[in-house]
Formats: structure tokens, sequence, C-alpha cells
């Protein structure tokens, strides 16, 4: 039988006290039974409408019709306990509802993470039910770039070679002009810089840029650290390319250089042939194909074959789109560190005259696209869980 606000006759502490009980009774088993939003309304309207909603009903039959010296003590009893629990009952079981209301819509849609939440709140909110699934909480996994650039910094690290860093901001004397790019020199234009605003009024080799290479930390890794070297650099690089399906503004690349006496072109070609077996696999074959960069001398862009294809060129009777039919895949850039590099560290042990060295550069991106089978780069940097699941 639903409840109804009874009159009172007898004002003692004793049966004020019962008949608050009772209401408050019926106010949690009534408010339990409430699941959606409708049903919330008509609690709500139930026991807070100012016209005949419960709460005025005490007022009136409780408060109204209290002798005067009973008045004190029902009117405490109405405002401190009856209307301050009714409203933090219909709050929390609001909050309930809505809660209900999102699980219910992510249930719908499919969506894991946030079906998670709001178990977890319900979950709260409900005393315990042993029989409901428990929660997952999604842990986080290595985003497949910093997975696949992982993997080639281990390659080098079997073989030796320290893990170094730098700066993004990187100023134009380390970005350019250490590694030969001579100021105004043609091939920086390959290179589409960002450039930090308001650099104007500083000499040119301090003006603050985003890196668009790796390459600038061979020079601040050398100022450091003396010869014999031989590390690898990973990191992010930009360049003002608009982002497509197979460019982006900010990117990825691995440096890697090697500094020692008697370093020799057989030295790099040994050394890269090694890796890409690591990588991909023992049968793949290298080729190096003249290149030019201006802080390596001689340079070469190295191929690999077609790890998609095998080398063939095609995919069943289809062309193979990765390599546009040629079998081979470009991979990355290197070359003997021209002397030009050198002189800038001279101090630092490194005399063209004693020592040699070879250095090469790699995109990480293209890589992770090609490996992981993804037909659009932006898919990497667009944040939905529903793609990088996939590579948990
Ligand atoms: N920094 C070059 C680029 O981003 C890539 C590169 C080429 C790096 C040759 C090297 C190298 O270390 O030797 O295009």
């Amino acid at each position: 039988m639903a409840y109804t606000v009874p009159k009172l006759t007898d004002y003692s502490t004793a049966a004020l006290d019962r008949a608050t009980r009772d209401l408050l009774s019926a106010l949690e088993e009534e408010s339990a039974a409430v699941r959606t939003e409708p049903e919330y309304e008509a609690l709500r309207i139930r026991w807070r409408a100012r016209k005949d909603g419960i709460v005025t009903q005490v007022n009136d039959l409780w408060l109204k019709t209290a002798p005067r010296q009973a008045k004190r003590n029902v009117g405490q009893k109405v405002n401190e306990v009856i209307l301050s629990r009714v409203d933090a009952v219909l709050q929390e079981r609001h909050d309930h509802v809505k809660n209900l209301g999102i699980l219910e819509k992510a249930r719908a849609a499919g969506l894991d993470a946030e079906l998670d939440a709001a178990r977890c709140a319900v979950e709260l909110a409900e005393s315990i039910d042993i029989t409901l699934p428990g929660v997952r909480r999604p842990i986080g996994a290595e985003h497949p770039i910093i997975r696949t650039s992982n993997e080639i910094v281990s390659v080098f690290q079997k073989l030796g070679y320290s893990v170094a860093d730098g700066p993004i901001v990187e100023t134009d004397y380390y970005n350019f002009e250490a590694l030969n790019f001579p100021p105004n020199h043609p091939a920086r234009d390959t290179q589409d810089t960002l450039f930090i605003a308001n650099q104007q009024s500083k000499p040119q080799r301090e003006r603050l840029l985003l890196r668009t290479h790796t390459s600038p930390v061979q020079i601040r890794t050398m100022e450091k650290m003396r010869p014999p070297i031989r590390i690898v650099i990973p990191g992010q690089v930009h360049r003002n390319d608009p982002p497509d399906a197979s460019h982006s503004p900010m990117f990825h690349q691995i440096e890697g250089l090697a500094v020692d006496t008697n370093i020799t072109f057989g030295d790099l070609k040994g050394t890269l042939d090694h890796a890409m077996k690591e990588l991909f696999g023992s049968s793949v074959k290298t080729s190096f194909r003249p290149s030019f960069f201006p802080f390596t001398e001689p340079s070469a862009e190295l191929y690999v074959t077609c790890f998609v294809c095998g080398g063939s060129g095609k995919r069943g009777t289809e062309p193979c789109r990765p390599c546009k039919q040629t079998g081979w895949m470009e991979v990355l850039g290197c070359g003997m560190v021209d002397p030009n590099v050198f002189e800038f560290v001279k101090d630092n042990g490194y005399d063209p005259k004693k020592v040699s060295g070879f250095a090469f550069g790699m995109g990480v991106d293209r890589l992770a696209l090609l490996k992981y089978g993804v037909d659009d780069l932006q898919l990497f940097f667009q944040g939905d869980v529903r793609f990088l699941q996939q590579f948990s």
C-alpha cells in the first residue's frame, strides 16, 4: 500500500520519531524502485510538489496543526530531518538514474570505455551484486608508432648503440648550420620549416624553429661525448606539410650515428643490411643508391625489397601498391659524415683527419603504416580509442 501522510494527534517526541521513521522508510523504498527519468520525475512530484507533495502535506498535517508548545519540536524535525533527508535521497537517486541512462546508451553504442565508467558508478551506488561481471579497467598500450620506433631502436641497442635525445624546439644552428646547410643554401628548402614567431631580432643561428629532422642531435651529442660513439636518436619532428593520408606536420624519425677511427662505407652497409634483416626478415635484400644530403658525403638512399610483395612488384595478379610495382621500397637516407660537420665539433675530439663515421635517418610513421597495413596516416594521430585498441 502506498504511503500516505497520517494526521498527528500525539505530538510527543516518541510519536514524532515513529511517524518520521515510517515516512523515511517509505521514501527509501519508493526511491529504490526508480530506474528511469520518468519514474524519477513521478517520485519527485509525489514528494516535493509544492502543492500537495508529501513534504507539503507534512507541513500542513503535522506542523500547522501542532499545539503551540510542540511547534518548535515539530518544526525542527520537519526541517532538519525530513526536508533535508528527502532532498538528499532524491538527489542521490537522480544521479543514479542518470548513470543508468549513460550505461544504457553506452551499451547500445557498444562503447566499452564509457560502459565501464558508467557501470562503475552504478555499482558504487547499488549494493554489491556479486552476479554482475567485474568492472574492466582498460589499461593503456604502446602506440603503434612508438612500438615500431622501440623495435627499431632495440635492433641497434643489440649492436651496442645507446639512445640519445634532444629538444624538439631547436635553433637554426643545430638544425641547419652545423649540419652543413649554410644560410640560404637551397637544401634548406627540401625541409619546409615551421619557424617560431618573432625571432627576427636574433642572429640567424639563434633563431628557434621546430626541428625538421632528428639530425641536430648528432651535433648536440658530439658536443657532449667524445668519440668513439654509437647512438640512435628516436623523436618527433615537424614540417610545414598539410595533413593527408601519407603526410603529417608532425612525424617521427630515428637517427643513427657511429663515429670512430677507420669507419668505412663498408661498415655502414654491413650495419644497415643487418638491421634491415632483423626488422623485415632475413630474406630481404638491400640496395644503396646515390643521393645527396649536406651533412654526409657520399650520401645514399637505402632501399629494401618490398616486404609486402616480397620484391615481385605484384600481389597475386594485382599490382603491388606500397612499392609502386617496383619491388623496392626506400627506407632511409644515409652516408659518411661530411668532414665539414666534424669541423663544428673538432674541439671535442672529432678531428676529421683522425675520425670518420656514418649516419642514417629513417621515418618511423611510414614504416608503421606499412607494417600494420593502415591506409591513412591521420588515424595514428586522431586519438580514436577504437582504432588504437586494435594494437593493444
Ligand atoms: N635528416 C634527413 C631527413 O630528414 C635524413 C637523413 C639522411 C639522416 C642521411 C641522416 C643521413 O643521418 O645520414 O631527410
